[in-house]
Protein backbone atom coordinates (compact mmCIF):
# COMPACT_ATOMS: atom_id res chain seq x y z
CA UNK A 1 0.00 0.00 0.00
CA UNK A 2 3.27 2.33 0.82
CA UNK A 3 4.99 1.36 -2.26
CA UNK A 4 2.02 2.08 -4.15
CA UNK A 5 1.48 5.19 -2.64
CA UNK A 6 4.84 5.89 -3.55
CA UNK A 7 5.01 5.24 -7.48
CA UNK A 8 2.75 7.84 -7.91
CA UNK A 9 4.40 11.12 -9.02
CA UNK A 10 3.63 14.07 -6.69
CA UNK A 11 4.12 16.58 -9.54
CA UNK A 12 1.77 15.28 -12.32
CA UNK A 13 -0.66 14.33 -9.61
CA UNK A 14 -5.06 15.77 -11.07
CA UNK A 15 -5.97 18.81 -9.42
CA UNK A 16 -9.45 17.83 -9.57
CA UNK A 17 -10.72 14.22 -9.05
CA UNK A 18 -14.36 13.47 -9.57
CA UNK A 19 -16.08 10.36 -8.45
CA UNK A 20 -19.35 8.75 -8.78
CA UNK A 21 -19.93 6.23 -5.83
CA UNK A 22 -22.42 4.06 -7.34
CA UNK A 23 -22.91 0.31 -6.98
CA UNK A 24 -24.19 0.35 -3.04
CA UNK A 25 -27.35 -1.24 -3.77
CA UNK A 26 -26.00 -4.04 -5.91
CA UNK A 27 -23.19 -4.47 -3.65
CA UNK A 28 -25.90 -5.08 -0.08
CA UNK A 29 -28.20 -7.08 -2.53
CA UNK A 30 -25.26 -9.82 -3.19
CA UNK A 31 -24.91 -10.03 0.63
CA UNK A 32 -28.59 -10.34 1.06
CA UNK A 33 -29.11 -6.84 2.69
CA UNK A 34 -31.49 -3.91 1.70
CA UNK A 35 -30.03 -1.27 0.23
CA UNK A 36 -29.63 1.31 2.82
CA UNK A 37 -27.31 -1.31 4.39
CA UNK A 38 -24.81 -0.39 1.55
CA UNK A 39 -25.27 2.80 1.60
CA UNK A 40 -23.89 2.55 5.06
CA UNK A 41 -20.92 0.97 4.16
CA UNK A 42 -20.51 3.47 1.62
CA UNK A 43 -19.78 5.65 4.04
CA UNK A 44 -16.91 4.05 5.18
CA UNK A 45 -15.16 4.03 1.67
CA UNK A 46 -15.69 7.99 1.76
CA UNK A 47 -13.90 8.71 4.55
CA UNK A 48 -11.09 6.56 3.40
CA UNK A 49 -11.21 7.86 0.27
CA UNK A 50 -11.11 11.17 1.70
CA UNK A 51 -8.31 10.29 3.61
CA UNK A 52 -6.61 9.05 1.27
CA UNK A 53 -6.63 11.93 -1.22
CA UNK A 54 -5.35 14.29 1.74
CA UNK A 55 -2.75 11.82 2.52
CA UNK A 56 -1.29 12.87 -1.38
CA UNK A 57 -1.99 16.13 -1.24
CA UNK A 58 -4.72 16.56 -3.62
CA UNK A 59 -6.28 20.09 -4.30
CA UNK A 60 -10.12 19.25 -5.40
CA UNK A 61 -12.18 16.20 -4.63
CA UNK A 62 -15.84 16.06 -5.55
CA UNK A 63 -18.16 12.99 -4.63
CA UNK A 64 -20.98 12.59 -6.54
CA UNK A 65 -23.72 11.33 -3.39
CA UNK A 66 -27.12 12.10 -4.61
CA UNK A 67 -28.24 13.05 -7.87
CA UNK A 68 -31.45 15.35 -8.48
CA UNK A 69 -33.00 11.75 -10.27
CA UNK A 70 -32.50 9.94 -6.91
CA UNK A 71 -35.18 11.85 -5.63
CA UNK A 72 -37.17 9.65 -7.71
CA UNK A 73 -35.86 6.69 -5.38
CA UNK A 74 -38.75 4.46 -2.69
CA UNK A 75 -39.31 6.97 0.11
CA UNK A 76 -37.66 5.14 2.50
CA UNK A 77 -34.63 4.85 0.63
CA UNK A 78 -34.37 8.75 -0.32
CA UNK A 79 -34.58 9.35 3.52
CA UNK A 80 -32.60 6.98 4.76
CA UNK A 81 -29.70 7.58 2.82
CA UNK A 82 -30.60 11.72 3.25
CA UNK A 83 -30.42 11.77 6.57
CA UNK A 84 -27.11 9.09 6.27
CA UNK A 85 -25.44 11.81 4.01
CA UNK A 86 -26.22 14.83 6.39
CA UNK A 87 -25.17 13.15 9.66
CA UNK A 88 -21.94 11.98 8.36
CA UNK A 89 -20.92 14.96 6.89
CA UNK A 90 -22.00 16.49 10.48
CA UNK A 91 -20.40 14.61 12.48
CA UNK A 92 -17.02 14.46 10.27
CA UNK A 93 -16.23 17.57 10.67
CA UNK A 94 -13.75 17.60 13.64
CA UNK A 95 -11.81 15.09 11.43
CA UNK A 96 -12.28 17.05 8.59
CA UNK A 97 -10.73 20.34 10.62
CA UNK A 98 -8.19 17.80 11.94
CA UNK A 99 -7.04 17.49 8.40
CA UNK A 100 -7.82 20.77 6.91
CA UNK A 101 -9.97 20.03 4.75
CA UNK A 102 -12.85 22.52 3.62
CA UNK A 103 -16.45 21.32 2.89
CA UNK A 104 -18.07 22.85 -0.28
CA UNK A 105 -21.53 21.38 -1.47
CA UNK A 106 -23.03 21.61 -5.05
CA UNK A 107 -26.54 20.86 -6.04
CA UNK A 108 -30.42 22.40 -5.76
CA UNK A 109 -30.57 22.88 -2.23
CA UNK A 110 -34.29 23.90 -2.80
CA UNK A 111 -35.14 19.96 -2.92
CA UNK A 112 -33.46 19.17 0.49
CA UNK A 113 -35.39 19.22 3.53
CA UNK A 114 -35.09 22.10 6.18
CA UNK A 115 -32.89 19.98 8.69
CA UNK A 116 -30.30 19.38 6.14
CA UNK A 117 -30.18 22.87 5.24
CA UNK A 118 -28.74 23.60 8.82
CA UNK A 119 -26.88 20.97 9.36
CA UNK A 120 -24.87 21.74 5.77
CA UNK A 121 -24.67 25.33 6.71
CA UNK A 122 -22.61 24.82 9.90
CA UNK A 123 -20.47 22.13 8.60
CA UNK A 124 -19.62 24.84 5.76
CA UNK A 125 -18.60 27.52 7.88
CA UNK A 126 -17.09 25.51 10.29
CA UNK A 127 -14.32 24.06 7.88
CA UNK A 128 -14.39 27.29 5.51
CA UNK A 129 -10.97 28.11 6.51
CA UNK A 130 -9.56 24.83 5.78
CA UNK A 131 -6.70 25.53 3.07
CA UNK A 132 -6.08 21.69 2.56
CA UNK A 133 -7.94 19.57 0.24
CA UNK A 134 -11.04 20.80 -1.45
CA UNK A 135 -13.85 18.45 -0.63
CA UNK A 136 -16.94 18.90 -2.67
CA UNK A 137 -19.72 17.68 -2.11
CA UNK A 138 -22.66 17.05 -5.21
CA UNK A 139 -25.84 16.38 -3.20
CA UNK A 140 -29.31 17.05 -5.60
CA UNK A 141 -26.72 17.90 -8.07
CA UNK A 142 -27.70 17.05 -12.10
CA UNK A 143 -25.74 18.61 -14.85
CA UNK A 144 -28.51 19.52 -16.61
CA UNK A 145 -30.16 21.38 -13.52
CA UNK A 146 -26.42 23.67 -13.14
CA UNK A 147 -26.79 24.35 -16.72
CA UNK A 148 -30.28 25.45 -17.02
CA UNK A 149 -29.85 27.58 -14.07
CA UNK A 150 -27.03 29.17 -15.61
CA UNK A 151 -28.22 30.10 -18.78
CA UNK A 152 -31.50 31.31 -16.48
CA UNK A 153 -29.03 33.41 -14.58
CA UNK A 154 -27.39 35.29 -17.54
CA UNK A 155 -30.69 35.78 -19.20
CA UNK A 156 -31.54 37.78 -16.51
CA UNK A 157 -28.24 39.31 -16.35
CA UNK A 158 -28.20 40.70 -19.96
CA UNK A 159 -31.84 41.57 -19.21
CA UNK A 160 -30.79 43.87 -16.47
CA UNK A 161 -27.63 45.32 -18.68
CA UNK A 162 -24.93 43.52 -16.46
CA UNK A 163 -23.74 41.36 -19.33
CA UNK A 164 -23.79 42.56 -22.88
CA UNK A 165 -24.69 39.10 -25.24
CA UNK A 166 -21.21 39.42 -27.10
CA UNK A 167 -19.23 38.97 -23.63
CA UNK A 168 -21.16 35.69 -23.32
CA UNK A 169 -18.16 33.26 -23.52
CA UNK A 170 -16.41 30.02 -21.59
CA UNK A 171 -14.65 31.75 -19.22
CA UNK A 172 -18.53 33.63 -18.59
CA UNK A 173 -20.32 30.90 -18.70
CA UNK A 174 -18.23 29.35 -16.07
CA UNK A 175 -18.49 31.73 -13.31
CA UNK A 176 -22.68 30.91 -13.38
CA UNK A 177 -21.55 27.02 -12.55
CA UNK A 178 -21.81 25.83 -9.15
CA UNK A 179 -18.36 24.68 -10.03
CA UNK A 180 -17.10 28.34 -10.33
CA UNK A 181 -14.66 28.59 -8.09
CA UNK A 182 -13.08 25.30 -8.82
CA UNK A 183 -10.90 23.99 -11.81
CA UNK A 184 -12.26 21.29 -13.87
CA UNK A 185 -11.87 17.82 -13.10
CA UNK A 186 -8.48 15.90 -14.62
CA UNK A 187 -9.41 12.36 -13.64
CA UNK A 188 -12.99 10.81 -13.23
CA UNK A 189 -13.96 7.87 -11.52
CA UNK A 190 -16.96 5.73 -11.50
CA UNK A 191 -17.04 2.24 -10.24
CA UNK A 192 -19.45 -0.44 -10.13
CA UNK A 193 -18.91 -1.38 -14.21
CA UNK A 194 -21.23 1.05 -15.57
CA UNK A 195 -19.98 3.04 -18.15
CA UNK A 196 -22.13 6.14 -17.63
CA UNK A 197 -21.86 9.88 -16.83
CA UNK A 198 -25.38 10.10 -15.53
CA UNK A 199 -26.13 14.39 -15.86
CA UNK A 200 -22.25 14.34 -13.52
CA UNK A 201 -20.57 17.62 -14.28
CA UNK A 202 -21.22 17.54 -17.90
CA UNK A 203 -19.76 20.67 -19.40
CA UNK A 204 -16.59 20.18 -16.62
CA UNK A 205 -15.86 16.76 -17.91
CA UNK A 206 -15.23 17.96 -21.46
CA UNK A 207 -11.42 16.96 -21.29
CA UNK A 208 -11.22 14.62 -18.11
CA UNK A 209 -9.53 11.08 -18.61
CA UNK A 210 -12.35 8.74 -17.42
CA UNK A 211 -11.64 5.46 -15.29
CA UNK A 212 -14.41 2.57 -14.55
CA UNK A 213 -13.80 0.20 -12.58
CA UNK A 214 -15.93 -2.99 -11.28
CA UNK A 215 -15.68 -2.80 -8.23
CA UNK A 216 -18.67 -1.53 -5.92
CA UNK A 217 -18.77 1.70 -4.21
CA UNK A 218 -18.49 0.03 -0.82
CA UNK A 219 -15.51 -2.16 -1.76
CA UNK A 220 -13.44 0.75 -3.27
CA UNK A 221 -10.36 2.44 -1.04
CA UNK A 222 -7.17 4.25 -0.98
CA UNK A 223 -5.44 1.14 -3.02
CA UNK A 224 -8.02 1.65 -6.17
CA UNK A 225 -7.64 5.39 -6.01
CA UNK A 226 -4.28 5.41 -5.74
CA UNK A 227 -4.65 2.77 -9.20
CA UNK A 228 -6.74 4.88 -11.05
CA UNK A 229 -4.44 7.91 -10.30
CA UNK A 230 -1.33 5.26 -12.02
CA UNK A 231 -3.77 4.99 -14.76
CA UNK A 232 -4.15 8.29 -15.15
CA UNK A 233 -0.50 9.02 -14.99
CA UNK A 234 0.04 6.71 -18.19
CA UNK A 235 -2.01 8.70 -20.31
CA UNK A 236 -1.48 11.34 -22.82
CA UNK A 237 -3.93 14.09 -22.55
CA UNK A 238 -3.99 15.93 -26.10
CA UNK A 239 -6.66 17.96 -25.68
CA UNK A 240 -7.15 18.69 -29.16
CA UNK A 241 -3.66 18.49 -30.92
CA UNK A 242 -1.81 15.60 -31.87
CA UNK A 243 0.92 13.89 -29.77
CA UNK A 244 3.65 15.33 -32.04
CA UNK A 245 2.64 18.94 -31.17
CA UNK A 246 2.91 18.18 -27.19
CA UNK A 247 6.31 16.80 -28.19
CA UNK A 248 7.70 20.39 -29.08
CA UNK A 249 8.30 23.10 -27.03
CA UNK A 250 5.43 25.55 -26.36
CA UNK A 251 4.99 28.20 -29.30
CA UNK A 252 6.94 26.02 -31.65
CA UNK A 253 4.36 24.19 -33.93
C1 LIG B 1 -24.74 4.70 -5.42
O1 LIG B 1 -25.23 3.42 -5.31
C2 LIG B 1 -25.33 5.67 -4.43
C3 LIG B 1 -26.36 6.54 -5.01
C4 LIG B 1 -26.71 6.62 -6.25
C5 LIG B 1 -27.06 7.40 -4.10
P1 LIG B 1 -26.64 2.98 -5.89
O2 LIG B 1 -27.66 3.21 -4.83
O3 LIG B 1 -26.91 3.62 -7.19
O4 LIG B 1 -26.41 1.42 -6.08
P2 LIG B 1 -26.76 0.56 -7.35
O5 LIG B 1 -26.16 1.25 -8.53
O6 LIG B 1 -28.23 0.46 -7.43
O7 LIG B 1 -26.09 -0.76 -7.08
C1 LIG C 1 -25.33 8.22 -10.21
O1 LIG C 1 -25.69 6.93 -9.87
C2 LIG C 1 -25.59 9.15 -9.07
C3 LIG C 1 -24.76 8.96 -7.89
C4 LIG C 1 -23.78 8.12 -7.72
C5 LIG C 1 -25.07 9.83 -6.79
P1 LIG C 1 -27.11 6.30 -10.25
O2 LIG C 1 -27.08 4.91 -9.78
O3 LIG C 1 -28.20 7.17 -9.74
O4 LIG C 1 -27.10 6.40 -11.84
P2 LIG C 1 -27.79 5.49 -12.94
O5 LIG C 1 -29.23 5.45 -12.60
O6 LIG C 1 -27.16 4.14 -12.84
O7 LIG C 1 -27.47 6.15 -14.24
MG1 LIG D 1 -26.44 3.18 -9.10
Amino acid sequence: MQELKDTIDKSRLPRHIAVIMDGNGRWAKEKGQDRLYGHFHGVESVRDIVEGSAEIGLEYLTLYAFSTENWDRPENEVTGLMELLVDTIRKEVPTLNKNNIKLHVIGDMSMMPAYAHKELAEALEETSKNTGLNLIMALSYSSRWEMIRAVKQVAIDVKAGKVQPEEVDGPLFQRYLATSAFPDPELMIRTSGEFRISNFLLYQLAYAELYFTDTCWPDFRKKNLYEAILDFQKRERRFGKTSEQLQQPAGTI
